[in-house]
């Protein structure tokens, strides 16, 4: 039996891994498509709190991963602070009016936005077994604060950056609005039925020392402090992808309980590197995923090998590709399921 992820979230170490895969909910499975073409958009589906939890559990009922991630997305934050949300098909999201052009406060915010994702936490607890453990989420200031300002994906996040460094004490202020409302929305995520939860900083990797110090690890060491004081046993896990060597001193500096760890991180390095009993989340490539074959089932055991002895999750690196062949991720689950000597 592979441990409980909660139980590996509080510091259990287990020989059999708990896993479940980013993205879990998403294109690659031909149930969630029919969903989604049947709700019409993204939004549409995210709103509907039935389907929604429907498709949370999708994967678990095809793949019986031990962990559950509420089905939404990291820019529901920037929607309920008043920006107008759209998920372009082949585009990707928009947000508007920009942060570039426009000020803050001329944003007003609707934070009934969020309700609707607090009945959907609600849904999936009531129809989930107790062996899998419920993630809630949000996205992390500085990879929110990069859609709102820009109002869509940019190359190296380079408007954001520029504004961070053009306009620190505005940037601040985003920044501040960002944290107050992520901890009330993770706050409504437990107190709806979240066992732990996970901050996304998907961009981390494109800032400098300075302003990671400042943009990453300050925010989500604030997040940290305050979702301990009203919620003190629900485990945090920080994902700064791309931090590489900076991972070190973001553990120790914002207080999270597990690290995810991105793909391009050694995990010998990590290992040996992180605080010792640290619980780490990762770190399989989706690629080598998508890709398949006897070099998958290898870079497993390398994963699972160099992080015997601490509390680790088998994830992926980053959101699996919306190709993955489901036969691959059935492939991957029975080369970590192996009975292990
Ligand atoms: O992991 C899960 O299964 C839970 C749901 C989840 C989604 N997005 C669903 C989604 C989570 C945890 C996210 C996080 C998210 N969203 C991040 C951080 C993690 C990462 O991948 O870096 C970011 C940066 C976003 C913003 C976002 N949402 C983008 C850039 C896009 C478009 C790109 C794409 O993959 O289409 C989305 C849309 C989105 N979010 C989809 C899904 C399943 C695809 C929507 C569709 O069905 O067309």
């Amino acid at each position: 039996m592979p441990g409980s992820l909660l139980e590996t979230l509080k510091g259990k170490v287990t020989s059999q891994r708990p896993v479940w895969l980013m993205r879990q909910a998403g294109r690659y499975l031909p149930e969630y498509r029919a969903l989604r073409a049947e709700k019409g958009g993204f939004l549409d589906l995210v709103y509907d709190s039935a389907a929604a939890a429907e498709v949370t559990l999708q994967p678990i009922r095809r793949f019986g991963f031990e962990g559950a991630i509420l089905f939404s997305d990291i820019l529901i934050v920037p929607y309920a602070m008043g920006q107008d949300l759209r998920f372009v098909a082949g585009e990707g999201p928009r947000l508007s009016p920009t942060l570039v052009d426009h000020a803050l406060d001329e944003l007003s915010a609707v934070p009934e936005r969020l309700e609707p994702i607090y009945r959907t936490v609600t849904m999936v607890k009531e129809q989930l077994s107790s062996e899998t453990t419920l993630l809630g989420f949000a996205g992390s200031p500085w990879t929110v604060a990069t859609y709102m300002v820009a109002g869509q994906g940019s190359r190296d996040q380079h408007i954001a950056r520029k504004q961070a460094y053009a306009d620190p004490q505005a940037f601040g202020e985003l920044i501040q609005q960002i944290i107050d409302i992520t901890v009330t929305y993770l706050r409504g995520q437990i107190d709806a039925g979240a066992e732990a939860v996970q901050l996304f900083d998907s961009w981390a990797g494109s800032l400098s020392p300075a302003q990671f110090e400042r943009w990453v690890i300050a925010p989500n060491a604030q997040i940290v402090e305050r979702l301990k004081e009203s919620h003190p046993d629900t485990p945090i896990i920080g994902f700064p992808k791309g931090a590489g060597a900076k991972l070190p001193a973001y553990a120790r500096e914002t207080g999270v309980d597990a690290l995810g760890l991105d793909e391009t991180i050694n995990p010998e390095w990590a290992a040996r590197e992180l605080p010792d009993n640290l619980p780490v989340q990762g770190n399989f490539d989706p690629l080598l995923l998508l890709a398949g074959g006897a070099e998958m089932e290898q870079g497993a055991r390398r994963i699972l090998s160099a992080f015997e002895g601490r509390p680790h999750i088998f994830n992926l690196g980053h959101g699996i590709d919306k190709e993955t062949p489901i036969a691959h991720v059935e492939a991957l689950l029975a080369a970590i399921r192996q009975p292990q000597g």
